[in-house]
């Protein structure tokens, strides 16, 4: 039996939300058939952006990735579905600049750095790591999709 069930940290970033891209960027994973069970709209403080970044703390460009997501409010959502991480990313494209036409960053996106719109956990581990810092346990819904039959055999 495939796993139906994973589940994808997903974030619109400080400038995907003054673009109005909110309810684009949830559309297009509500179409795909995924499931929404966590939402939230936040301001999160430097110290909760740098655990969740701790990957990249070494990088030049940290502190001011830092400053740019403490620059407005972000939407942290959980979506749960086959395949949930890789074709989370998928979705996303890749590099801003290079990301090919038909994803989020290809579509909506100029360049890196304060322009990349969206992110995405990129493992499983990160996944877990990712849904439980930003989500208490209570904030994620568990309910079943009425379409469920359509989107799985
Ligand atoms: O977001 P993604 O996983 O595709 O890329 P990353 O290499 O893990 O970098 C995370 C985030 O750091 C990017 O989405 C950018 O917001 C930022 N970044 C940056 O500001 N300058 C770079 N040269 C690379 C990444
Ligand atoms: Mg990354």
């Amino acid at each position: 039996m495939p796993n139906t069930s994973e589940r994808t940290f997903i974030i619109i970033k400080p400038d995907g939300v003054q673009r109005n891209f909110i309810g684009k960027i949830v559309q297009r994973f509500e179409e795909r058939g995924y499931k929404l069970v966590g939402m939230k709209l936040v301001c999160a403080s430097k110290d909760h952006w740098e655990f969740h970044y701790q990957d990249l703390k070494e990088s030049p460009f940290f502190p001011d990735l830092i400053k740019y997501l403490q620059s407005g409010p972000v939407v942290a959502m959980v979506w749960e579905g086959l395949d949930a991480i890789r074709q989370g990313r998928a979705m996303l494209g890749s590099n801003p600049l290079y990301s090919n036409p038909g994803t989020i960053r290809g579509d909506y996106c100029t360049q890196t750095g304060h322009g990349s719109v969206i992110h995405g956990s990129d493992s499983v581990d990160a996944s877990n790591r990712e849904i439980s810092h930003w989500f208490k346990q209570d904030e994620l819904v568990d309910y079943e999709l009425a379409n469920k039959c359509w989107l799985y055999e």
